[in-house]
């Protein structure tokens, strides 16, 4: 039986709502807005290839697991979208970026299934190192931001957290070779960079600098390998400026050490004998969940946290 409870959480997002939702942490504010893209053309890429596999499943806890899996990446799907029309309503050329991200992953249902489920597991497996670092950070990370951008957020990296055997226990239950999913991981990775320094440059294209506060060389793959270095350097902070590392890095409240347990973390993933069970978890996902139990407004997290 699956452990997984689907959340129907309707995010109120309109015109309000301002492109970079994190003055203060800008560059990370738009490697999430970049996230958000992601997350709309991914889920729904998820949803068809999850779909397309459920008749080869023949375990019926697995059967359970993949619709409840699909079923919470819909939910996110569904929020993102709401998120990103909000930000093409003041920029409607935005839309030519979203609808090139999504057209790039459906080309991936063109695939074979075992390729589609492999990407899925691989990137997913990616998920909870990543959100680790950021929700070990929340408290600079989203907090300072717009409650509602914030609070999106923490809702799908803590159920990312959550889900994070599932699209391996598909892999394996419909294709069943471990091996074939680390050897995908290039060809995956190469796609998923694609697509996302895409959204990047189409952000500096169609969003005024103004608005974004942050551009693509500080969220690209490159471009945050390059600030994170930099930034934790020795120096002072005319210099910082000089170099281009103030604002801070997106990770700037992630220590040396995190990062690069951040990096083996990442690789480990990517083997054939990866657990997710077994990784580590950020304490936040149990303060999140919990406070969801009580019946605190979620998507206003930190508002609805304060008023207890
Ligand atoms: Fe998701
Ligand atoms: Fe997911």
């Amino acid at each position: 039986m699956t452990d997984l409870q689907i959340r129907k959480i309707d995010f109120g997002f309109d015109e309000t709502v301002p492109f970079q939702w994190l003055p203060s942490h800008p560059k990370f504010g738009l490697m999430a807005n970049a996230i958000s893209i992601m997350a709309i053309a991914f889920e729904k890429f998820i949803v068809a290839s999850t779909r397309r596999a459920m008749p080869l499943i023949k375990d019926p806890a697995v059967a359970e697991e993949a619709e409840a899996f699909l079923r919470q990446e819909a939910q996110h799907a569904k929020n993102h979208r709401k998120h990103i029309a909000a930000l093409v309503r003041q920029y409607p050329s935005l839309q030519k970026t979203v609808d090139a991200a999504i057209a790039s992953f459906d080309r991936l249902l063109e695939e074979p299934l075992e390729f589609q489920l492999a990407y899925t597991a691989d990137l997913e497996a990616t998920f909870t190192p990543i959100f680790k670092v950021m929700l070990d950070h929340q408290d600079v990370l989203f907090a300072p931001g717009d409650d509602r951008v914030a609070s999106l957020f923490l809702w799908h990296f803590v159920e990312e957290v959550e889900h994070r055997s599932s699209a391996l226990i598909i892999f394996d239950a419909v294709v069943g070779n471990r091996w074939y999913r680390t050897r995908a991981t290039r060809k995956v990775f190469s796609h998923v960079m694609k697509v996302y320094r895409e959204i990047l440059a189409g952000f500096d294209e169609h969003v005024p600098a103004a608005d974004r506060q942050a551009e693509y060389r500080h969220a690209s793959p490159d471009g945050v390998r390059r600030e994170e270095v930099v930034a934790r350097l020795p120096m002072p902070m005319s210099w910082r400026h000089r170099f281009g590392i103030f604002p801070p890095s997106p990770f700037a409240p992630a220590s040396n050490f995190e990062m690069l347990t951040l990096a083996y973390r990442l690789i480990r993933s990517q083997v054939p004998h990866h657990r997710p069970q077994k990784e580590p978890l950020p304490a936040f996902a149990d303060i999140w969940f919990e406070s969801y139990e009580r019946g605190h407004d979620v998507t206003r997290y930190y508002s609805s946290s304060k008023a207890g």
